[in-house]
């Protein structure tokens, strides 16, 4: 199911807080800052807060320069982002200023909770989606992709929000402002909170940028985690674009696939990359990968294999197709982009040799026209 682009926002302390425990909001950034979160919110689609924000900030969560929102309205867009909250309970005070101002509004929310919001939010013109009996947010971020159209998700906390969606491998990018002080109370709210993160504590994510905004730090990372059995993570919607990068990589061939693959441990390492006759004339990519990594290495049992084109179930050029390879490294899940046609072998089906042997496979057709790019010639 295609989500938004999701990108976490939040100022935090040195300490790592959002906030103090006192009754006002504590300003973390500067002008400069906030500035640049409104240009942030710009290019946005839909800004997503949880109800807890609404309830201690009152925030509008609007875009304030009227320069930015004429720009908005010259490329057809609303003035304003979508705004959206989330609520299991439903509570939401009709009268807080998320509701009187800038564009569209939804609610996504609980069975139960849904009545309560429609009762409370009636005459508003907002949108109450129930999404079951709990908040799925993976049900959220579907109907705000299908529904809403939404291709470009700011969330901007807080952290219960921020916590969840990262823990469930949903985050695509995190955009972090660090302010120059220290919150110093234990109970004041925290950017992420206690529970298991994908990758574990050891897993590292990569740092796209850092940039001073007058005297807070911007720094942006992309989570690297792939995701866990069959269901897909942000990270391997990334891993997976970089393998259909490779495949551009590839010696063009009249009777063979343009194919790239990358090795990633379950951490978010990446353990190798390779690309279609990269080392041989007849060289697949998920081979030439698996080359570059000792066998029995430790990683490999909870590595992701991820290849534009799904792993060969049989071939002339050598005696193990790369489905059998990838099982023998010991690898136990596979993420692929495009079916193989039959244009060189009739009814290949690796993935179905992965699944029967026990992998999970996971196809995200997203980018199959990434994958296919560099296989034009072969139509
Ligand atoms: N520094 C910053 O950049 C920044 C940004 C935003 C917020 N903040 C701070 O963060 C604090 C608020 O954070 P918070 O963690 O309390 O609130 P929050 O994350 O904004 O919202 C939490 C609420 O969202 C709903 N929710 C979230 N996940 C849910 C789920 N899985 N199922 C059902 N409901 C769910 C619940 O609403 P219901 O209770 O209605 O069911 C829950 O109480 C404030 O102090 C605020 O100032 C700071
Ligand atoms: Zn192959």
């Amino acid at each position: 199911m295609p989500h938004p682009y999701v990108l976490l926002s939040a100022a935090v302390s040195l300490d790592g807080r959002l906030d103090d425990t006192g009754p006002e909001r504590l300003l973390l950034s500067g002008p400069a800052d906030f500035d640049r979160v409104d240009e942030v919110r710009a290019d946005s689609d839909a800004i997503l807060v949880g109800a807890g924000t609404l309830r201690a900030d009152n925030p509008r969560l609007l875009v304030n320069s009227a320069e930015r929102r004429a720009a908005r309205v010259a490329a057809g867009r609303p003035a304003y982002p979508l705004k959206v909250t989330v609520s299991g309970t439903g509570d939401l005070d009709p009268t807080a200023n998320f509701w009187s101002t800038g564009g569209e509004k939804v609610v996504y929310t609980s069975d139960e909770g849904a009545v309560t919001a429609a009762e409370a939010l009636r005459g508003l013109g907002v949108d109450v989606v129930s999404v079951g009996p709990g908040l799925d947010w993976r049900a959220v971020l579907t109907h705000l992709h299908d529904v809403r159209g939404v291709r470009r998700l700011m969330v901007e906390g807080g952290g219960r929000v921020h916590t969840q969606l990262l823990q469930q491998g949903l985050a695509d990018e995190l955009q972090l402002a660090l302010a120059p002080l220290v919150v110093g109370q234990p109970h004041a709210p925290k950017l992420f909170g206690s529970g298991a993160y994908p990758g574990g504590p050891r897993s590292r994510m990569r740092l796209i940028e850092t940039r001073p905004v007058g005297d807070v730090v911007l720094m942006r990372y992309v989570p690297t985690a792939p995701g866990t059995g069959p269901v897909p993570s942000a990270a391997d919607h990334r891993w997976l674009e970089l393998a259909c990068e490779l495949a551009a990589e590839c010696p063009p061939s009249r009777t063979a696939f343009s194919v790239g693959a990358v090795v990633v441990a379950a951490d978010g390492t990446e353990l190798a990359r390779g690309y279609s006759r990269e080392s041989d004339p007849v060289s697949h990519a998920e081979e030439a990968a698996l080359a570059k990594i000792a066998p029995g290495d430790p990683r490999l049992p909870g590595a992701t294999v991820y290849s534009s084109l799904e792993p060969c179930a049989r071939r002339a050029s050598r005696p193990a197709p790369c489905a059998r390879l990838i099982l023998d490294a010991g690898v136990r899940r596979v993420v692929t982009a495009w079916r193989e046609p039959d244009t060189f072998v009739a009814a290949a089906d690796g993935n179905g040799l992965l699944a029967a042997a026990g992998a999970d496979v996971v196809v995200l057709p997203e980018h199959e026209s990434a994958a296919k790019a560099p296989n034009r010639h072969l139509n």
